[in-house]
């Protein structure tokens, strides 16, 4: 079976991903070949013999910045084997990544990812490039990996089939426009704190809505702006 959603990772660290792709949801989603991710060594598209992916900044100041070369043959070639692909480039300039934004990617079928690292990219992949620029949060990682494997896992967890029933993506946090309510395994009472008696009640229409108001106190205290517009 042809996989629902194709990744493509441009990133000069290609080990970076292997942990993570092994374990859980993810690795289970790939051995199933629900989901594809191919990861390329922007080095080996570099146009020197150094391999090089960067070079000093025309107008001075610290730091290298990464060439365009490398991004953009990584993309040619990614794309003359397996077709047009949606070109996301991580920084944190781009838009908030949010639920919603990880559903229209999820639609995709093909998403290529561009990884920078250094103080930052040749502009020209921004633009004659990237078709949409993403950040995961206001604060700077060490390079585009951390993100963009953030938005291989959120978009994978979305593709029909990757999750089972008990844990449906229709429950998870943000799916209703909510932070989640509190879980509760056993034991009935750990070190002095207890499960809530409702939840203790076996009943399910007290349960839900003792869910949905805690649900709502959660976002209303840390995450107020996600309840505007909302009654
Ligand atoms: N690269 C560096 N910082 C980033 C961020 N916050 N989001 C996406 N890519 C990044």
């Amino acid at each position: 079976m042809a996989p629902t959603l194709a990744f493509d990772i441009a990133t000069i660290f290609p080990t970076f991903f292997d942990g993570a792709l092994a374990v859980g949801v993810l690795g289970k989603a790939l051995e199933r070949g629900l989901v594809e991710v191919r990861v390329h060594d922007l080095r080996s598209y570099s146009d020197d013999a150094y391999r090089s992916v960067d070079d000093y900044p025309y107008g001075g100041g610290v730091g290298m910045v990464m060439k365009p070369e490398p991004f953009f043959r990584a993309v040619e070639e990614v794309e003359a084997q397996f077709g047009r692909g949606w070109r996301v480039f991580l920084t944190p300039q781009g838009k908030p990544l949010t639920q919603e934004v990880c559903r229209s990617l999820a639609e995709r079928e093909h998403l290529i990812l561009l990884c920078g690292r250094y103080k930052g990219v040749d502009e020209r992949v921004r633009e004659g490039l990237a078709d949409e620029e993403i950040s995961i949060g206001d604060f700077v990682l060490s390079g585009g990996e951390t993100a963009a494997l953030a938005v291989v896992d959120a978009a994978a967890r979305l593709v029909p089939g990757v999750l089972g029933d008990e844990d449906s993506a229709a429950t998870d946090s943000f799916a209703t426009g909510l932070l989640d309510h509190p879980h509760y395994t056993r034991p009935r009472e750990f070190r002095g704190m207890a499960v809530p008696e409702v939840l203790l009640s076996g009943n399910h229409g007290e349960v839900e809505k003792w869910r949905r108001e805690q649900a709502l106190k959660r976002t209303r205290a840390v995450r107020p702006e996600l309840l505007e517009g909302k009654d």
